[in-house]
């Protein structure tokens, strides 16, 4: 089966890559292009590119890049054809192809007949809502029962399975699917004997949707009372439906969330439906799991606040609360809200309407630290115990945040809450924090982990300015350096960065970043007494020193005419030629046609990354030697200092974050 070129051409040139990956991520404009957080990997600061110029997307952390078609492809984990038809569906452009036959579907990868099989099933049990005497007089009328309107029916594509064993697969059959490939769909069950019938029967039916707008699942509700039926079955785990990576209603609430720059959580399909009719759209489920991180990392990729919204159950609070730490590891601002005993946000919606309902939350709504605090104080009343307790575990908590702001300011408000000093909290989460780091380290003792940075607004705080000048670095040992280290295989990232240091000194050196401070003048007063890593770079800096102290710039010229044939030779590389961008540099943008006019920020952006990679590597080298120290007092002064580095390593990832931009 065959899509005809002409059709591929003109998806090719309608698919704008801007507008594809935006269905899936949420891009800020930087410059020309826009950037996001890669969906491809796990990060959380941006180095996803997207050029509307050239059509293309590339991430200068996985490396993973292309067109529009190929993005679909990664996107989605299909194939090609699959791809194609995924965006001529996005375009409303007709792909004029035969209907599948049974050994062509044998033909196409399992996913992708699954997704068509899915697909099938969900464009079945909507038309038989709508169209068939038994889906309008049971399915439909208790969905207008419930006050869902048409046009929610249509954009949540609900459905109807009508009370039979095996409607859907007799005419799944008639079609040509094989029973086989709607069992593994979820679709049909087998019984021993060998009898196959319907999973979903009598039920009123909510496709569940990934958040390209695919169907992955089915969740089925009961519509007689049947005490021994359950309520909701939804399909099982297949090749494309893991509940645990799943949002119920993500697909029609992406944009939305993106918009209002936040998203409400909900416990099930009936909450979604009601909120997004009375206007409120930006709303998912997680139906039937607690949060699992996939989840969030979801939701992060639109937005960075979320407001779950609990049913009054206090029982079911309690349980959901530990899960939620998880959410704010992941540098997530999250509130919560609950509802008066007896509603879900459903029933309140449909009760009150949009506007009181958006009231109530404003009103109502908590950040997650303070209603974690309050549930648990009330839970403790005035048993000391109990109180002791409470506070370890909501240290527990804020130590999640990453952002060492907002920590500071939860500190704050929660000392107030459980009436005790603000800064033995913060002793005790450092304690706490320190042996959590120890234990780790412990367990991955060579696993180089990098730490998380920091987000937040840039600002180059006073604090800082002193801890980049009291910043004196020591060469790393001598036997950590490489037998070839400009070998590209085995080079390090911080050999890469004294090379452009040179490459600046040598070719602008010179040149006045304001009247009567040079280049080589700022660069070798921030760069103090530190030692490079590679060689020849370390003897190019130390014969700039040396010129310096003597009144003298040496640039290129100098160098040039040097006898050490080496110097010349890496002269040569980096003037005459244009000079090879490394990805990292790339990444961050340097390099643009109008260097001289960005002298500035080149060479400021170089001072910090030298510093930032030297104090990773001191970090690497303490936590080596914490696992190995065996006196606590020792260890204890060693993780003051790694903490040291570490803050020193967050802000300049901070301060990086500003000059870039
Ligand atoms: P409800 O019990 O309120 O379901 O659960 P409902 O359909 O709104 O029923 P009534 O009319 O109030 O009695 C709310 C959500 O919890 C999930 C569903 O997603 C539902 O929308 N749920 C509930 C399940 O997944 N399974 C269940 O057995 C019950
Ligand atoms: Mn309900």
């Amino acid at each position: 089966m065959r899509i005809p070129e002409e059709t591929i051409d003109r998806i090719r040139q309608t698919a704008d890559i801007i507008d594809v990956v935006s269905d899936y991520v949420s891009l800020k404009k930087r410059g020309q292009n826009w950037i996001a957080c890669c969906p491809f990997h796990n990060e959380k600061t941006p180095s996803f590119n997207v050029s509307p110029v050239r059509q293309i997307y590339k991430c200068f952390g996985c490396g993973k890049a292309g067109d529009p078609v190929r993005f679909v492809m990664d996107i989605e984990n299909i194939g090609y054809p699959e791809a194609l038809r995924h965006l001529a569906k996005k375009y409303g452009i007709e792909v004029a192809e035969e209907q599948l036959t049974p050994d062509e579907l044998i033909r196409q990868n399992e996913r992708e007949s699954l997704f068509i099989v899915l697909n099938f099933a969900k464009d079945f049990y909507h038309s038989h809502l709508l169209k068939s005497d038994e889906g309008q007089s049971i399915g439909l009328s208790y969905f207008r029962e419930r006050g869902f309107l048409d046009n929610t029916v249509q954009s949540f594509e609900l459905g109807y399975s009508s009370d039979q064993w095996d409607a859907l697969l007799q005419e799944a059959t008639r079609r040509g699917y094989r029973a086989e490939l709607l069992e593994k769909a979820g679709l049909v069950l087998s019984k021993e004997g060998g009898k196959t019938y319907d999973r979903f029967r009598g039920r009123v039916i909510f496709p569940i949707h990934n958040v390209a707008g695919r169907v992955i699942a089915f969740g089925a509700r009961i519509l007689k009372t049947d005490k021994n039926q359950p309520k909701y079955i939804n399909s099982p785990e297949t090749e494309v439906y893991h509940k645990s990576q799943v949002l119920y209603g993500i697909f029609q609430a992406k944009n939305a969330i993106r918009q209002e720059d936040i998203c409400y959580l909900t416990e099930g399909y009936t909450d979604v439906l009601s909120l997004h009719q009375a206007g409120i759209k930006n709303v998912v489920a997680s139906s039937g799991t607690s949060l699992t991180i996939e989840q969030i990392r979801l939701i992060s990729r639109f937005t960075q606040n979320v407001t779950i919204l609990y049913d009054g159950d206090a029982a079911g609070i309690k349980a959901a609360l530990r899960g939620l730490d998880m959410v704010l590891e992941e540098g997530l601002n999250v509130s919560v809200a609950t509802f008066p005993d007896g509603d879900d946000p459903d029933s309140y919606v449909r009760k009150v309407g949009a506007e009181t309902f958006k009231k109530y939350l404003s009103q109502h709504s908590n950040d997650f630290i303070t209603f974690k605090t309050d549930i648990l104080l009330k839970d403790a009343g005035d048993n000391p115990f109990k109180r002791a307790e409470i506070i370890s575990e909501v240290i527990q908590s804020i130590s999640k945040i990453p952002d060492p702001i907002k920590r500071q300011v939860f500190f704050q408000k929660t000392a107030r809450q459980l009436q005790v000093d603000e800064q033995t909290l913060i002793s005790e989460s450092n304690r706490m924090v320190l042996s959590q780091q120890k234990q780790q380290l412990k367990q991955q003792q060579d696993k180089a982990t990098s730490p998380g940075r920091a987000s937040g607004p840039a600002s180059m705080p006073e604090e800082l300015t002193e801890i980049l000048n009291d910043f004196s670095v020591e060469a790393p040992p001598v036997e950590r350096r490489a037998v070839d280290p400009l070998n590209p295989k085995t080079r390090s990232s911080l050999s890469y960065q004294e090379e452009e240091c040179v490459r600046l000194l040598v070719n602008y050196g010179a040149h006045e970043l304001e009247p009567d401070i040079s280049v080589c003048h700022y660069m070798l007063s921030e760069l103090g007494n530190m030692e490079f890593v590679t060689p020849v770079f370390n003897e190019m800096l130390r014969e700039i020193r040396e010129g310096f102290v003597a009144n003298e710039i040496r640039t290129a010229d100098y160098f040039l005419k040097h006898q050490n044939q080496e110097y010349q030779h890496q002269v040569i590389g980096l003037v005459t030629f244009r000079h090879q961008l490394s990805e990292n540099w790339l990444k961050h943008e340097i390099y643009v046609p109008t260097e001289v006019d960005k002298l500035a920020d080149a060479a400021f952006s170089n001072i910090l990354r030298l510093k930032k990679l030297v104090a990773e590597q001191r970090m690497r080298d303490i936590k080596q030697q914490i696992v190995q120290a065996s006196d606590p007092a020792e260890s204890d002064r060693l993780m003051v200092e790694y903490m040291h580095y570490k803050k020193v390593d967050i802000e300049i990832g901070r301060l990086l974050g500003t000059v870039i931009s």
